[in-house]
């Protein structure tokens, strides 16, 4: 046994089998770092020095193999050139694990992801633990493609189909699929993980070959037409302008798969332009807002397990079921029998979706107790209330929900447009409400506002976060004023749609603005699917707070029944798939100046909530609007952009907009100050 490593740790058993355990100093998880990788190559010199039978990889930490690659030090890398070899030496040490003299293993737990996989791909041999297992090539999701051989490497073992859906997708696979897909050799219990590996070792077992119809896929007539048809799949997803790493990476198989040296070249030169450019270092920047917010949401000690929702409707009943399929153990309560079985129903539909297997779906619905009477108020840990949106009917329940819950309970409202301190006047305790402004639908939308009310604990607000972390969801810490954040900076981007449409700007050529900007859905669509009375509701209440008026439309379509896509027509009529019926003799030509004035709405309104200090800063501000509203990730986040372009210039731009259009694009002040 050695100790000579800082990173890794060296052990040779009596059979000859090297077992070589990361576990990265000072980090609860084992990350490549270049000093990880600089270690790794001086500890196979002492493995290949040693003659041994076999090397198993595998990890000292409790949270999983490897995480993927140290994205800190990509934030680092500025200059292609240097990232190329930076590259390159990774590489070669995958290279070294593919060679070495011996059958070489990679024994897996939990996460297994990017550079982890990547090295698990060099060895012979794959078995991992079947329970906890998480496999994938996340790297696109970073705007850059595997840079450690990976790309070449997936190709070969998985075939070109299945390796450029894990690639081009970033997604994440459960052990179970990694073995139908062949992945991994062997899926095994804990208790059986480190005699699989060895006996993999001591007894090597025959791989079968892809089969023919895969390998020819690679066959150079073949390459061009599946290359365009991955090419136009992409392309639905994402302009290779905005997102160029899933186009490089199709690129670079269909050029140099048949010559895998000259792909490893090309795959780092490629890695190495990517990772310097400017997608990538902004997809970086929002992993590390994501990281932020994540943090926000870490409290030693705190596991509220029981939960209680008021309120089984849209809003009540999915946070019910999310928090269940989280593990929570949930009470459900609302005022009839039949809403709670509605509730039942579509959590057992989102588990069906989310879970698939029946034990898991078993599990989750056991954990999701139908509650009319609230009797699991003096147990839960954590009340969540989203009754109707009115004031005194919330005051009613609270003032009830107080007297039957213990001292420490949560109290935590959804209220997406009542001001907190109002809501808290019916407490004895006004300092013990936060709210928990989830966004529809639960289950897509990773954000949740923390609004904290003047009165609001710090240690209730550290609380909602640990418990919004605790259920997977993103905790964003916001002041109670009308519209919270995201609402509030959405809510004039998307009035400036409507008056667009008012103007008669075709609706196509409003979304499409939108979109080639880099939202995910345009505003005309993203109104219909809110709903245009909950866009209604929420514009007059920000109108009533902070001046501006409703657009004439807007109140028009309400009025005549059409809501938008739940009730078959809003600003577009849908058919009974819910398909937008496009009018195909409009212009979907885009306009620079619809885009102008949808984002200038949106960054100047962010301004103004920077300066009521709704958000604590630029950084967040940025976070919330990524992961609230979609806003352009390549782009970095709203105030990021503001910078990128440049302060004064976009001043300027908003100052003209004004002389043409008047007040509602009244610089905020706050543009003075930055
Ligand atoms: P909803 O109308 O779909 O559901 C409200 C439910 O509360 C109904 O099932 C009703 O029977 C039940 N209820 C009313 N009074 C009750 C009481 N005293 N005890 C038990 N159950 C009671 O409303 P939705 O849309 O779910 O909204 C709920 C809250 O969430 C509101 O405060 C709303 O502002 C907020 N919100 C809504 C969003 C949305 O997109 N719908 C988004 C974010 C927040």
């Amino acid at each position: 046994m050695t100790n000579k490593y800082k990173n890794w740790q060296l052990d040779i058993d009596e059979d000859k089998i090297a077992w070589l355990q990361l576990d990265k100093a000072d980090s609860a998880t084992n990350i490549i770092s270049h000093e990880v990788m600089d270690e790794l190559n001086d500890a196979l010199d002492e493995v290949g020095g040693a003659h041994v039978r076999g090397l198993v990889f595998c990890s000292k930490k409790k949270s999983g193999f490897i995480y993927g690659a140290d994205v800190e030090e990509f934030t680092k890398l500025t200059d292609p050139n240097s990232a190329f070899e930076l590259i390159r030496r990774g590489q070669a040490v995958m290279d070294r694990i593919e060679m070495m003299g011996c059958t070489t293993v990679a024994m897996i737990h939990g996460f297994c992801l990017g550079g982890g996989l990547e090295l698990s791909l060099a060895c012979d041999y794959r078995v991992a633990e079947a329970d906890s297992s998480k496999l994938g090539l996340p790297e696109v999701k970073l705007g850059i493609h595997p840079g450690f051989g990976g790309s070449v490497r997936s190709i070969q073992l998985l075939g070109v189909p299945t390796a450029m859906d894990l690639m081009l997708t970033g997604r994440t696979i459960d052990a179970r699929r990694a073995k139908k897909i062949g992945l991994i050799n062997f899926a095994v219990p804990m208790r059986q993980l480190k005699r699989t590996a060895k006996g993999v070792i001591l007894n090597p077992p025959r791989v079968k070959p892809l089969p023919l119809w895969t390998r020819l896929l690679n066959n150079k007539w073949a390459r061009p037409l599946l290359a365009k048809y991955l090419w136009r799949n992409v392309e639905k997803k994402a302009s290779q302008e905005q997102y160029p790493a899933p186009f490089a990476l199709i690129d670079l198989w269909l050029k140099f798969i048949d010559e895998p040296t000259d792909m490893l070249r090309e795959e780092a030169l490629s890695v190495a332009r990517l990772i310097t450019g400017d997608t990538a270092q902004n997809l970086i920047r929002v992993f590390f807002l994501q990281e932020r917010m994540k943090s926000s949401g870490k409290l030693e000690g705190y596991k509220p397990r029981r939960v209680h929702v008021i309120g089984g409707g849209v809003m009540g009943g999915d946070i019910a079921a999310w928090c269940a399929m989280q593990g929570c153990q949930v009470t459900v309560q609302d005022r009839s029998h039949e809403s709670l079985a509605r509730v039942m129903k579509r959590a057992h539909k989102l588990y069906k979706k989310k879970l698939k297997r029946p034990r898991p779906i078993q599990a989750a619905m056991d954990r999701l107790m139908p509650d009319l009477h609230g009797d699991g108020l003096s147990r839960a840990d954590v009340v969540i209330e989203a009754i109707f949106e009115d004031l005194e009917a919330k005051q009613a329940l609270f003032r009830d929900v107080e007297s039957r819950v213990s001292a420490d309970t949560l109290l935590c409202t959804n209220t997406s447009s009542i001001p907190l301190e109002e809501i808290g006047e019916a407490l004895k305790e006004p300092g013990r409400l936060v709210g928990l402004h989830f966004f529809n639908p639960v289950a897509m939308m990773q954000l949740v506002e923390i609004v904290h009310g003047d009165k609001t604990d710090d240690e209730v607000i550290q609380k909602a976060s640990a418990f919004t972390h605790q259920i997977k969801r993103l905790p964003l810490q916001v002041k109670s004023s009308p519209g919270f954040l995201v609402n509030r900076i959405l809510m004039p981007y998307l009035m400036e749609a409507v008056v667009l449409a008012e103007e008669g700007v075709p609706l196509k050529a409003i979304d499409k603005a939108a979109l080639k900007f880099g939202m995910p859905m345009g505003p005309i669509t993203l109104a219909d699917t809110v709903g245009l009375d909950i866009c209604m509701h929420v514009a007059e209440n920000l109108s009533q707070h902070l001046g501006g008026e409703v657009p004439r439309r807007l109140q028009e379509l309400v009025k005549a029944g059409h809501l938008g896509k739940k009730s078959g027509q809003g600003f577009y009529k849908y058919d009974k798939k819910g398909k937008p019926q496009v009018d195909s003799t409009a212009s979907s030509k885009v306009d620079d100046s619809v885009t102008e004035r949808l984002v200038m709405r949106y960054v100047n309104e962010a301004m103004a909530c920077l300066r009521e200090g709704v958000i604590e800063d630029p950084d967040l501000l940025d976070a919330g609007m990524i992961f609230g509203t979609g806003f352009a990730p390549f782009r970095g986040g709203p105030m990021h952009y503001v910078h990128e372009q440049g302060v004064v210039a976009m001043r300027d731009q908003i100052a003209a907009l004004e002389k043409q259009f008047g007040e509602r694009f009244e610089p905020d002040a706050y543009w003075a100050s930055i």
